[in-house]
């Protein structure tokens, strides 16, 4: 059981806070490439800071204060104009380094006194990959933005979902290391919700964690299997701060604030090799509801929705001091663990685990992946039943099993870029 003390500071990510500090050393993604195609500004709030996003005409990313250093006018009504952004309020412009370019008025009425270089206002780096764009909020100098393995892959159709869950984001994180909730949240509970259909999931007979450079890999073994199926061998990963990585996708847990925290899903379905070469010059993206609009109830159908409902349930900051941990919560035990121990790390001036600076480390950073080959060498279409890896004792859905509301137009770029609409020949 954990004191008040203790879970609030895992919990707190304000600056100054302990893990507000540790989780200020690490790229957060905060949107996707495409959305600021299609709007110039995007407001933005990342560890309890007001920001805006936006793309000045250079090309070049800029993260700042929300509120202009002028009278705190809201940015995010600004437009970009060259290398920055301007003020709607009375024009004054910045650029991405946190500089003023232009105060028009005060040029006019003293333009000796170059008061623009006597303010600036609070600027972050970002940078974009993967279709993601990803803002450092720490002290300089900023480590790389990590390239995991799935990120170079190729021939594969991606896509970016984003949804605001009401909840701290740690409490999400705590079921990155979680196997056992599979079977019940998602395989138990949807077969209840259609109606106790079909075959029961299979039960957890043995799990194990272990720590390695990036986060935790965890693993199962399921009834009907043994230690030699993958979900043994290989597991999957909770990675180090905030993410779940299955193989074929991540979900980043952002932390919004205290109470609030930004799911982002980066999907990734590999294609038949007789739709090869298969290339994207935009990866979409799209925003998923999570409650439903008749009842105002959280919706329950997909299997991130279904962990949303869990999260959300445990109140908007769980309360750790009432709980009753069992076997099957060692990995979170771990985790707590590591994580208030490398908040300590960085209050001491350390470095905490999985920064990376080295390049070549960089270039491609492997991660446990379960049938590795089938999401690099892809599969032939005759074999498309065994298209991808997943757990066992989940109910199959037809459409885009994750999260609700997929659009019309990804699903039909999907079905496209599968194959699935066109006969074999
Ligand atoms: S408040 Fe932004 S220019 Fe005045
Ligand atoms: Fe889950």
């Amino acid at each position: 059981m954990l004191s008040d003390e203790q879970n609030r500071r895992l919990t707190q990510v304000g600056a100054g806070t302990p893990m507000g500090e540790l989780l200020r050393r690490y790229w957060m993604p905060i949107a996707a490439v495409a959305e600021l195609d299609d709007k110039a500004t995007k407001p933005v709030r990342l560890l309890g800071e007001d920001l805006v996003l936006y793309r000045d005409h250079a090309g070049t990313y800029g993260l700042l204060d929300r509120h202009c250093a002028h009278r705190r006018a809201d940015l995010s009504y600004g437009w970009v104009e060259g290398c920055g952004l301007r003020c709607h309020y009375h024009g004054w412009v910045w650029d991405h380094t946190g500089k003023c370019l232009e105060q028009p008025f005060e040029e006019v009425a003293n333009p000796e006194a170059r008061f623009k270089d006597r303010v600036r206002i609070k600027a972050y780096p970002v940078e974009a990959k993967a279709g993601l764009l990803w803002a450092y909020l720490g002290p300089p100098p900023a480590p790389l933005v990590p390239t995991w393995e799935p990120f170079t892959w190729r021939n594969g159709f991606v896509q970016i979902v984003f949804s605001e869950v009401p909840c701290n984001w740690f409490q999400c994180q705590e079921n990155s290391i979680d196997p056992v909730h599979f079977e019940w949240l998602h395989g138990n509970w949807t077969r209840v919700l259609q109606g106790d259909k079909g075959p029961k999931p299979p039960t957890h007979l043995k799990i194990g964690f272990e720590e390695f450079e990036y986060g935790f890999v965890y693993r199962r073994v399921l009834e009907g299997q043994s230690e030699s199926d993958e979900l043994w061998t290989v597991g999957r990963t909770c990675l180090w701060p905030n993410c779940l990585f299955t193989g074929g996708h991540f979900e980043w847990r952002v932390p919004i604030d205290d109470e609030n925290m930004l799911s982002v899903g980066w999907f990734f379905d590999r294609v038949p090799n007789e739709m090869e070469p298969f290339t994207q010059d935009r990866i979409p993206y799209w925003y998923s509801p999570i409650t439903e609009a008749r009842t105002g109830r959280w919706i329950t159908t997909h299997v991130m929705n279904q962990d949303f409902v869990a999260w959300v349930g445990q109140g908007a900051l769980s309360d750790r001091t009432q709980e009753h941990l069992g076997e099957s919560d060692r990995g979170v035990l771990m985790m707590r663990k590591r994580m208030l121990e490398q908040a300590e790390l960085v209050a001491r001036g350390g470095e905490p685990k999985a920064v990376i600076r080295d390049p070549a480390e960089n270039a491609c950073v492997r991660l446990p992946i379960i049938g590795r080959e089938y999401f690099v060498g892809g599969y032939s279409r005759a074999n498309s039943d065994k298209r991808r890896e997943r757990t066992p004792g989940l109910v199959q859905r037809k459409d885009f099993p994750f999260l609700t509301g997929q659009p019309e137009e990804i699903r039909q770029a999907f079905r496209r870029a599968m194959g699935l609409d066109t006969e074999v020949s």
